[in-house]
């Protein structure tokens, strides 16, 4: 009869740290923030915590415009009210001490993610739930840095970029986790305003998995000359519904991840080589440096 959120059994989630404070740490520290959790963003530098700040200055700012039109006092005071909520600090093993949920958002390595989680596992306390946003790296293998007790307590908690603005997180279930876990995490989800998703650990989860195939079946498309990027595009919009086409896309996220990510998949071997094969146009771009919005061009270019 303990399945509501109010059990002793569940883990109430007041205490989080986000470490990384780049493009997604930013968005989720914010997230976390807003529902009103005390949350401490976490990365190697100042200068990095100042970018995360900016980030989600600029963001609440957007929020807070919608929400109280006029009204430019109450505007700062949302502002103020959520930055409340956040501190900052480049010690994460300090960080973690009084944690309830850990979620990194660092750099995509596997190594660099290991040693992470192996520090904060001494310093965090023992029922600390810990979480990797990682987009391509198989979850399993970050938590084998850690005890199996902490295994137990490790998940995948996925979300999407822009963090605000997309609803979906994937709540990635190990073979390892735990049941009451896995449930905080959901109700975690939900009160920081998204709708969760649950998923085994496997190859890109849900979206990614079915998304990269079909982006790379567009290039190999425009590789074998049978249709151009702007016919791929549009057909893709007005023809299946989709926001942006393929190429846009691929462009918004960056040539270079795109390759990444399939270049490990393939490399992996745990999905069907057909569905992983390059595209020859989205390599030489790489190859050139173009790699898509970030760098002013890409399947199009930005540069005007
Ligand atoms: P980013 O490059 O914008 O931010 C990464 C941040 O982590 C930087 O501020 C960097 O200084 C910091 N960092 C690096 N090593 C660190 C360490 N050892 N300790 C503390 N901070 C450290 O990267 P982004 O795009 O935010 O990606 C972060 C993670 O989120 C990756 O695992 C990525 O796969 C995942 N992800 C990315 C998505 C995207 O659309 N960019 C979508 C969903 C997941």
């Amino acid at each position: 009869a303990c399945f509501s959120t109010s059990t002793a059994m569940l883990k109430d989630i007041k205490n989080v740290t986000i470490i990384g404070a780049g493009l997604m740490g930013s968005g989720i520290v914010q997230v976390a923030a807003q529902a009103g959790c005390k949350v401490t963003m976490v990365d190697t530098s100042d200068a990095a915590l100042a970018n995360g700040e900016k980030i989600i200055n600029k963001s609440l700012a957007r929020v807070a415009r919608k929400k109280f039109a006029d009204d430019e006092q109450q505007q700062k005071a949302f502002v103020d009210n959520v930055f409340a909520n956040i501190a900052v600090s480049t010690d994460a093993n300090s960080a973690v001490s009084q944690a309830d949920l850990v979620v990194e958002a660092i750099v995509e390595n596997l190594d660099v993610k290991k040693s992470l989680f192996a520090a904060l596992d001494k310093a965090a306390p023992k029922d600390a739930i810990f979480c990797s946003n990682t987009s391509s790296l198989p979850i399993t293998d970050i938590a084998q840095a850690t005890p199996v007790d902490r295994q137990a307590r490790f998940a995948g908690l996925h979300f999407f970029n822009p963090v605000p603005a997309m609803k979906l997180v994937e709540v990635v279930r190990t073979d390892a986790v735990s049941d009451d876990v896995f449930q905080d995490l959901y109700d975690f989800s939900k009160k920081v305003g998204k709708t969760p998703v649950s998923c085994k650990d496997t190859p890109g989860f849900i979206v990614n998995r079915l998304l990269v195939p079909y982006m790379f079946e567009a290039f190999r498309l425009l590789d074998r000359g049978d249709a151009s990027v702007q016919d791929i595009d549009t057909a893709m919009k007005l023809g299946a519904g989709m926001p942006m086409g393929p190429f846009e896309l691929a462009d918004f996220v960056g040539l270079d991840t795109m390759k990444f990510i399939n270049d490990g998949w393939a490399q992996g071997g745990k999905i069907e080589p057909a569905l992983v094969q390059a595209s020859k146009a989205l390599d030489e771009l790489v190859q050139q440096g173009h790699l898509g919005r970030k760098s002013g061009k890409g399947f199009y270019d930005y540069s005007k």
